[in-house]
């Protein structure tokens, strides 16, 4: 069991860096789900990553870094556009996928030769990532802090529940409350000539389009320019993945007894176990993650949503769902 972290003072992240450095893990909240971190250059701590994740080996992980000047020692190579992305959306939810550097080793990327790197936003992410640049860490690897293939979490009891049982007493939940964007990083593959989405999330097609002057295709909704290889590559896009154990289904009439989650002007029919009733759809990527999760705690068998329409944050949100509703 490991040791659960509400007070996230700076002396309580500079002992969090320690750790890091010493090989322990560190789970921490982002603006998009809670992460589960090791020092990215220690193969011994990252393997622990896997292991507590029960998560295939080939699979990359995003490293994590304070500010950009600490990019350039992760990336061999960044095209003019990656240079605006990183420069006007980071600290943000997006990650870049990159040329690596000798740093950035196969147990980080897979054996790819590409690295994804992320400035997260979050003030106890970024005081645990500058605490442990202080210590001369380079980066701080983290998938999102879930058992492979289930729900990401967006609290520390979240996490607790997902992993509290594959962590040891060294390692550390950091408690930063709910995460307020509740979707994964939106991956940016930038190493042909123009930006790629990889996997969609709160920056959007409208913004990449608007800071990289390239028109930009959605390729986790237009399946057909996915390769296979990009299929495994991205595990976020595995076609069962962020599933709940209730079977989850997406704008059909729900059954009595199951769950419901839809925006709050949708009324709650009959019978049903209203989950979540967001106002915005700021608020519905929020919260779904935790909804799916007390559906399990209330062991419904289905959950019924009404997915938004529309693009932006709407496409991230139907794309998270349709993987969930494939089931595990
Ligand atoms: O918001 C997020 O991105 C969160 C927080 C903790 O930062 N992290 C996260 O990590 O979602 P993870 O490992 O659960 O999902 C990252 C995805 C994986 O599907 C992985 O395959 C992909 O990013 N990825 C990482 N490095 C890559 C690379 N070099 N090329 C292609 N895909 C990569
Ligand atoms: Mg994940």
């Amino acid at each position: 069991m490991s040791q659960f972290l509400s007070n996230c003072s700076v002396d309580a992240l500079a002992a969090a860096a320690r750790s890091l450095k010493e090989g322990s893990l560190v789970a921490f909240p982002t603006e998009t789900v809670y992460g589960l971190g090791a020092d990215a250059t220690n193969a011994k701590a990252v393997a622990r990553i896997y292991e507590a994740k029960g998560r295939p080996a080939d699979h990359p992980l995003i490293v994590h870094i304070a500010d950009n000047k600490f990019l350039e020692q992760w990336i061999s190579d960044i095209p003019e556009y990656a240079i605006a992305l990183a420069r006007k959306l980071w600290p943000g939810p997006m990650t870049l996928i990159l040329q690596r550097s000798e740093l950035a080793k196969d147990f980080i990327t897979g054996g790819q030769d590409t690295v994804g790197i992320r400035i997260p936003d979050n003030s106890i992410a970024l005081g645990l990532l500058e605490a442990f640049h202080r210590l001369d860490g380079a980066g701080i690897a983290a998938p999102s802090a879930n058992r492979f293939g289930q729900v990401s979490p967006t609290t520390a009891n979240a996490v607790q529940e997902e992993l509290g049982n594959y962590l040891s007493e060294a390692d550390l939940v950091l408690d930063g409350g709910a995460s307020e964007v509740g979707l994964e990083s939106t991956i940016i593959d930038c190493t042909g000539k123009q930006p790629r989405i990889l996997r969609p999330g709160a920056i959007t097609i409208e913004m990449i389009e608007k800071v990289s002057g390239f028109k930009v295709s959605d390729s986790a909704e237009n399946k057909s320019e996915n390769t296979k290889q990009e299929e495994i590559r991205v595990s976020g896009s595995l076609e069962n993945h962020y599933a709940p154990k209730a079977k989850v289904f997406l704008d059909q009439q729900p059954v009595r007894g199951s769950g419901f989650i839809a925006f709050s002007s949708i009324e709650t029919p009959d019978g049903v176990f209203r989950l979540a009733a967001p106002k915005t759809i700021e608020e519905f990527a929020r919260v779904i993650y935790s909804a799916l999760r007390e559906g399990d705690h209330q062991n419904l068998d289905s959950i019924y949503i009404a997915q938004p329409t529309g693009d932006g944050l709407a496409i991230a949100i139907r794309d998270r769902l349709s993987r969930s509703a494939k089931g595990r």
